[in-house]
């Protein structure tokens, strides 16, 4: 069995061995030594191999040269596709299906293991809801039951049904945990997230995604309330393994470890290594503390050997059940599906399904394929940026932008191009006449604005979240033409763009859309394919309102749905004349668009909203159904979303939560019953006492196409 192979072989093991088997090493920094290095053992791991030829050779002397045949586990930062990029996790996160997420990280997994990784460090779980901060892109968003769905489902798709399986890799759920919290949106920064809400919501991810058998953890870079991840026993000892019962191991971030000098909780190198083998730390990305420390901490008995061997079964287990031991090598000369056409066609239709349509004013979208447009910004070209973040193996040259698509496939279209600017941060207005002159020749003008790869991703965060340079400059130019304009985005973000609303007939949102996005985005605009998108995080007006978010705790007095606006307020009004209230007095109390927005170009009605009982008893299911109709002329899917509140509880409980969606495919006319379970269970939290279950009371529930909007019952659990 498996644990008998743990067991006999770290019997066998040294504790230089076992020590090198908690080793990560950086493989693109170290190049020489690394031979004697795995054959001496002194290596479990390395990270940015990506030439299988050397993956082969290096896995040929940890099998045949190194005293006991370990092979190594390689990591790679695969996160939205390793060749063929798709959208960035969370524009994935917009297409709210988990079939769809399951098989690009599939994809990945596929054209990973031809390389020789077998390791990804995705997915991402940490909740977001700071649109400034660059990692963002990378998130699932601001909500824990999505990002838990979907997490659960990157990882059946990176890991397949086996993780012996030769098209499966393992996947690593990261940070371990809160990092998304960063104070400010800045990277990096501490995050004070109290004990309930990271139970309630930081954790929640994380528990389904191990729950869906995620074989590795990475401990966060940040301290919460202090202690920083990577010395925290509470979460990887109680948590992970006690609470959760989870048996893969934890690999720190990189340089996590040895950073708790800087962060003021650490002293050296040795007490490092001492505090994150002691928190039940397995293995060490790049900082070397412990194959420098941990031999002597264990002469000197304060990391006990037995610690030593139970983080090191934990390595173990997971490299015997990826059936390394068997077969770690690449398929040198097999020729490879990186690329192939059923990957590019999946890129595309995630490309598709990510994008979200906010505004569509007199029905100018889907355009008529008859008339002339203006192409007009620096993102209708831009094969790098318009890959996102965390790309480092997907090639430009692949990228099918929308100016490539209109020339290599919609070949019917008459169109005139004309960037007006070369990048996203460009400010040289130069060109902008040329540009209207080019709308004033079109029947319409398509205007691509956004961002550019290195303005979103790690350590890329922003203070001022408008679109940047002078690319709002350009479309307000645009006016002049007096054509209809469309805005297509492409960025790492929810930018600010309230502002540029006005300017715009048409919005449609795509993130960064990866290898496919140009011909993805086509076909939206010609109505080959319906926008179902939904947003999966809230668009806030102005960078001060931020944090906002739907799933927040009342306040003891919730704003009025309309505030007065700043340039109402009477000259030398009185303080309570403007209601003693919860909101901005310049941007008010709802965001630009709310969590779960996004149009179609047919339209949805929900009716009929029925609950199977008022009351629930704890084991009992209540069916909330609601008939969705199309009532427009496309063919179109709707995500119908339910929501629940928990009016009353031993703490005070968010204004909505989700708890359920699913995607309704309607031609125009048709109608469906649409019927969500809930269970007491669903209804579960940690109130006061810090024990998750639920609590007698009414809730409200709701169904509806968005977190604002819905049809409304309630029923109570007893
Ligand atoms: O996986 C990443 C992590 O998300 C941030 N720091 C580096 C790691 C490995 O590249």
């Amino acid at each position: 069995s498996e644990s008998d192979r743990v067991g006999d072989l770290i019997r066998q093991m040294t504790l230089a061995e076992k020590i090198g088997q908690m080793n990560q090493l950086n493989f693109e920094k170290i190049t020489t030594g690394i031979e004697e290095k795995v054959k001496t053992g002194e290596v479990g791991s390395l990270l940015n191999v990506t030439n299988p030829v050397e993956v082969n050779k290096l896995q040929e002397i940890a099998l045949k040269q190194s005293r006991l045949g370990i092979p190594l586990i390689i990591g790679r930062d695969v996160i939205h596709g390793l060749h063929t990029i798709f959208p960035i996790p969370l524009g994935q996160a917009a297409s709210f299906d988990d079939e769809l997420v399951k098989n690009a990280a599939h994809i990945a997994a596929v054209e990973s293991r031809e390389k020789g990784i077998n390791w990804t460090f995705a997915p991402m779980l940490d909740i977001s809801r700071d649109p400034r901060w660059g990692r963002i892109a990378e998130s699932l968003g601001e909500d824990p039951y999505l990002a838990g769905r979907l997490g659960a489902a990157m990882v059946r798709g990176f890991q397949g049904n086996t993780l012996s399986d030769p098209t499966s890799i393992a996947a690593c759920l990261k940070h371990f945990v809160g990092y998304g919290a960063a104070e400010g949106g800045r990277d990096y920064n501490s995050t004070n997230i109290p004990i309930h809400l990271l139970r309630n919501v930081y954790l929640e991810p994380f528990r389904k995604s191990v729950e869906a058998g995620a074989a590795t953890v990475m401990t966060s870079f940040n301290d919460n309330d202090g202690v920083p991840a990577s010395g925290n026993s509470f979460l990887l000892k109680q948590v992970l393994r006690k609470e959760w019962k989870f048996d893969g191991f934890v690999v720190s971030d990189w340089a996590s470890m040895s950073e708790m000098i800087p962060h003021g909780f650490a002293a050296d190198r040795k007490e490092v290594a001492s505090l994150s083998a002691n928190a039940g730390l397995d293995m060490e990305m790049v900082s070397q503390t412990y194959i420098q420390n941990l031999s002597q901490l264990v002469k000197e008995g304060k990391v006990p050997i037995q610690t030593i061997d139970e983080l090191v079964k934990n390595i173990l287990r997971i490299k015997f059940r990826m059936g390394l031991f068997e077969n770690p090598f690449a398929p040198i000369g097999d020729p490879g599906k990186t690329y192939s056409q059923a990957h590019l066609a999946a890129a595309r239709e995630a490309a598709i399904k990510s994008a979200v349509l906010l505004k569509n004013n007199n029905q100018l979208l889907p355009l008529d394929k008859g008339k002339k447009i203006a192409v007009i910004g620096p993102m209708a070209d831009a094969p790098h940026d318009q890959m996102g973040t965390w790309v480092f193996d997907g090639q430009k040259e692949h990228t099918i932008t929308p100016v490539k698509a209109l020339q290599t496939e919609y070949t019917h279209i008459n169109y005139v191009y004309e960037p007006a600017l070369a990048f996203s941060r460009d400010k040289n207005k130069a060109r902008f006449e040329k540009a209207v002159e080019a709308a004033k020749q079109a029947d319409v003008a398509v205007v691509f604005l956004g961002e550019e790869s290195i303005l979103s991703g790690e350590a890329h965060s922003l203070s001022n979240i408008n679109l940047i340079g002078v690319q709002s400059d350009l479309l307000a130019a645009l006016q002049a033409a007096h054509k209809p304009v469309v805005l297509v985005v492409m960025a790492g973000r929810p930018l600010t763009i309230e502002r540029d609303l006005p300017n715009a007939d048409a919005v449609l949102y795509n993130f960064h859309p990866g290898t496919m996005g140009g011909p993805a985005i086509l076909d939206l605009l010609y109505g080959k394919a319906n926008p179902g998108g939904k947003l999966p995080v809230t668009f806030v007006r102005e960078v001060g309102q931020i944090p906002m978010y739907y799933n927040h705790n009342n306040t003891g007095r919730p704003g009025p749905k309309n505030p007065m606006k700043l340039d109402d307020i009477p000259l030398e009004a009185k303080q309570s004349s403007l209601g003693n209230s919860s909101f901005y007095l310049d941007s008010g109390r709802d965001p630009l668009f709310p969590f779960g927005y996004g149009l179609s170009y047919t339209s949805f009605v929900y009716t009929d909203l029925k609950l199977s009982a008022d009351k629930i008893q704890p084991g009992q299911k209540l069916a909330v159904s609601v008939t969705l109709t199309n009532s427009g002329k496309y063919e179109g899917t709707e995500i119908a979303q339910l929501y629940v509140q928990d009016i009353v509880g031993s703490i005070a409980r968010p204004v909505k939560e989700l708890k359920g969606y699913q995607k309704i495919s309607l031609q125009p006319g048709e109608s469906k019953k649409v019927i969500f379970e809930l269970s007491a269970g669903d209804l579960a939290f940690y109130g006061l006492d810090l024990i998750k279950k639920s609590e007698k009371g009414l809730f409200n529930v709701w169904v509806g196409g968005n977190s604002d909007s819905g049809l409304k019952s309630s029923f109570s659990l007893q």
